[in-house]
């Protein structure tokens, strides 16, 4: 057993990959990654990786084999359902990795609505989550499981519809699939063991949950700088997306010229600097930020 180390359930490879990897990295923790090890070490933190394929993640978390793991609502939501006794607790939404759980039917045939799923066979790997939603609409439907490339079982005629996950939608235009509704939006989740851990593991644990809230939060968030009259700067600081007060600075060499300093927690477009200029701000500047905390 591994002492006080914690221990994490990454997705090996595939969609979530390499978006979880980069929030470790972003969380200053590096690992040697190699594709052929199972187990990775973290040097900064007591933390051990371990890559897995995406579906085993909800059950080795529940089971106690890890402490930890990242793994998209879909498959969370999906063996939750079907493990009795199944004890994983969302920890985190982290926010990435977004993509839904939909039905799709064949453009232009003959089911143009959830109600006429009723005697419809629909291919999925999510049976758990398909039948609730059946459930909910009170629809009795038959379910073809399958264990990859639902998309083509319209073409074989050995499904009606298709209940699988959409991201960008290429899939299913690339196959002639409608989306018609969704069944569970989805996005990365940090899950954890439902048993209570040693102290020691737990500030672990308390320690990468704060790294990884600064880490999310510093990639929306942007440092903005301007200049302005003072006259100006009710106007202009109403305009600053998701800024807290502000920091204003006289300039050097000018009774009413200011510095507006402000931390904007949403995304600072193009259009939001036109509009500051336009109320009359100028020297506009916008920095990343690369960590937050507090
Ligand atoms: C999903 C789904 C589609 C594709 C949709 O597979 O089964 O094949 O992604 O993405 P798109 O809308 O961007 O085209 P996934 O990558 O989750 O693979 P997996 O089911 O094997 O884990
Ligand atoms: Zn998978």
């Amino acid at each position: 057993m591994p002492g006080e180390r914690i221990r994490i359930a990454l997705q090996k490879s595939g969609r979530m990959a390499d978006d979880s990897l980069n929030l470790l990295k972003n969380c200053g923790l590096h690992m040697a990654r190699s594709r052929e090890e199972l187990l990775c070490r973290i040097k900064e933190l007591p933390i051990d990786v371990l890559l897995v394929r995406d579906d085993d993640i909800p059950n080795f978390v529940s089971s106690g084999i890890c402490d930890l793991g990242i793994v998209g609502e879909n498959v969370y939501e999906e063996m939750r359902l079907g493990s009795e006794g199944f004890a994983a607790t969302i920890l985190e939404r982290l926010g990435f990795s977004q993509c839904r759980l939909a039905i799709a039917v064949p453009d232009g045939g003959k089911i143009g609505s959830v109600e006429a799923l009723a005697g419809a066979t629909v291919a999925t790997t999510y049976p758990n989550l398909f039948q609730a939603f059946l459930r909910r609409h009170g629809i009795a439907a038959t379910t073809l499981e399958m264990t990859g490339s639902v998309e083509v079982a319209p073409r074989l005629k050995i499904a009606d519809a298709v209940c699988d996950i959409v991201a960008s939608g290429a899939t299913l235009a690339a196959n002639n699939l409608r989306e018609m509704t969704t069944v569970l939006a989805s996005e990365a989740l940090l899950i954890r063991s439902g048993k209570a851990l040693p102290p020691e593991k737990e500030a672990v644990i308390n320690r990468l949950l704060a790294r990884m809230r600064g880490a999310l939060r510093a990639e929306d968030s942007k440092y903005i700088m301007l200049h302005a009259d003072k006259d100006k700067l009710p106007a202009i600081i109403k305009l600053l997306p998701g800024a807290e007060s502000p920091t204003i600075l006289p300039l050097q060499g000018s009774a009413d010229k200011f510095a507006v300093h402000a931390v904007c927690r949403e995304s600072v477009f193009w259009e939001t600097m036109e509009q500051l200029q336009a109320a009359g701000a100028s020297s506009i500047l916008v920095l990343p930020i690369e960590k937050m905390m507090g």
